[in-house]
């Protein structure tokens, strides 16, 4: 029998034990693991992944132009095991499929390839929104609080007042997955009427929620609730700017589990320190970590949580298999699970 050439796979960082099963199971691959819980070092991940076929990182490794270019040629497939993809240079990730699909296209019809992890982590994000939403307006934390240092002295009838969903209204910004799936989840608690913004209207999934579609200005201020879950884009980056917490509502609450650049930070400090929004949960920083110092840190109106948006073991665990997957899908020329279209 011929000898079976082996394929490198590297993994930036230890992941649950389902996905790197898979692949420590797969007999023609040769995995080499960063085995760390903490973020690989640049010129650790430059030298691992040099002759690397494929890569399976995390949204916190940034796969730039000059991680490319210390890849090398082998590179075939780079698997991120996450939804969002900002952290992926992709048009040089295009240049590069494009590139050596004019030279190899005849001997390998599958060259440089990315997947993703959509879908199976949509729930326990929404789950997370959800949560992350009746703690920012309902002050759990600053309630929490009150408890511990002797603040609670009695049963006070405007104490501790917050907001409710009951007959409010709902902005969305991005009804995808995880927008559709927060819509779903918030409806029963009696929402009035949703609004939603993007690109364009998707009048199939908007209409499970009667949602209306709007343009973020009018989103701004109609809505009682807004709740970010677009991808980053060059066109999401920065959207939510002091324009938009101008116009919200002073009693309104938003909440961002997308990605922290769709926020201007020094915006959202400045609304919330001056009252002219209610509150602000946040699932998602820049950077991340949140510096212990900084200002959003300070204020007793905002809840900010570890990006813990797909933290659950289960949910982790399926994610870390879907991305094994992809990688060696990829790697074998086989369809993959979950393919980042490019
Ligand atoms: P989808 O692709 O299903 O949804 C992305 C949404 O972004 C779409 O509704 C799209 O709307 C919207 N969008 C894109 N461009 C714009 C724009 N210019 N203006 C307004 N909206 C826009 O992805 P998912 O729902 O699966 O995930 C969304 C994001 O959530 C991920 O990219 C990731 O960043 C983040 N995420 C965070 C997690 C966490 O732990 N906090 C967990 C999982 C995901 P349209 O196409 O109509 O323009
Ligand atoms: C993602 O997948 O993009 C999230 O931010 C983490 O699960």
């Amino acid at each position: 029998m011929r000898p079976v050439r082996l394929m490198k796979v590297f993994i930036t960082r230890r992941i649950p034990p389902e996905g790197i099963a898979a692949l420590s199971r797969a007999a023609d691959c040769e995995v080499e693991q960063w085995d760390s819980d903490e973020p690989i070092p640049d010129k650790e991940l430059e030298r691992g992944l040099a002759g690397a076929h494929g890569l399976l990182c995390l949204l916190s490794d940034r796969v730039d132009k000059r991680l490319l270019d210390a890849a090398g040629a082998n590179l075939k497939v780079i698997s991120t095991m996450s939804v969002g993809v900002d952290h992926l240079a992709l048009d040089e990730i295009k240049k590069r499929e494009n590139a050596r699909w004019l030279v190899i296209t005849s001997i390998c019809p599958h060259v440089h390839r990315s997947g993703y992890t959509p879908d199976v982590l949509t729930d326990t994000t929404a789950e997370l929104a959800v949560s992350l939403l009746l703690t920012t307006c309902r002050r759990l934390p600053e309630a929490i609080e009150e408890v511990k240092n002797g603040g609670w002295t009695s049963w006070k009838p405007l104490w501790m007042c917050g907001y409710g969903l009951t007959q409010s209204t709902v902005g969305i910004i991005g009804l995808g997955r995880i927008g559709q799936a927060i819509a779903r989840r918030l409806k029963p608690f009696g929402v009035q009427k949703f609004l939603y913004t993007g690109r364009q209207p998707r009048p199939e999934e908007a209409a499970e929620f009667q949602a209306e579609f709007v343009s973020v200005p009018q989103l701004a201020a109609q809505s009682d609730f807004i709740v970010v879950t677009c991808s980053l884009t060059p066109a999401t980056r920065g959207l939510c700017n002091k324009d938009v917490f101008q116009k919200m509502k002073k009693t309104a609450v938003f909440v961002n589990i997308s990605r922290g650049d769709v926020v201007n930070q020094d915006d959202l400090y400045q609304a919330l320190a001056s009252g002219q929004i209610a509150a602000a949960g946040l699932d998602v920083t820049t950077p991340e970590p949140l510096p212990t110092n900084h200002p959003l840190l300070t204020l007793k109106n905002c809840v900010i949580l570890p990006h813990i948006g797909s933290a659950t073991y289960r949910t982790r665990n399926t994610m870390s298999l879907l991305a094994a997957n992809n990688l060696l899908a990829g790697l074998r020329g086989e369809p993959m699970p979950s393919e980042l279209k490019l």
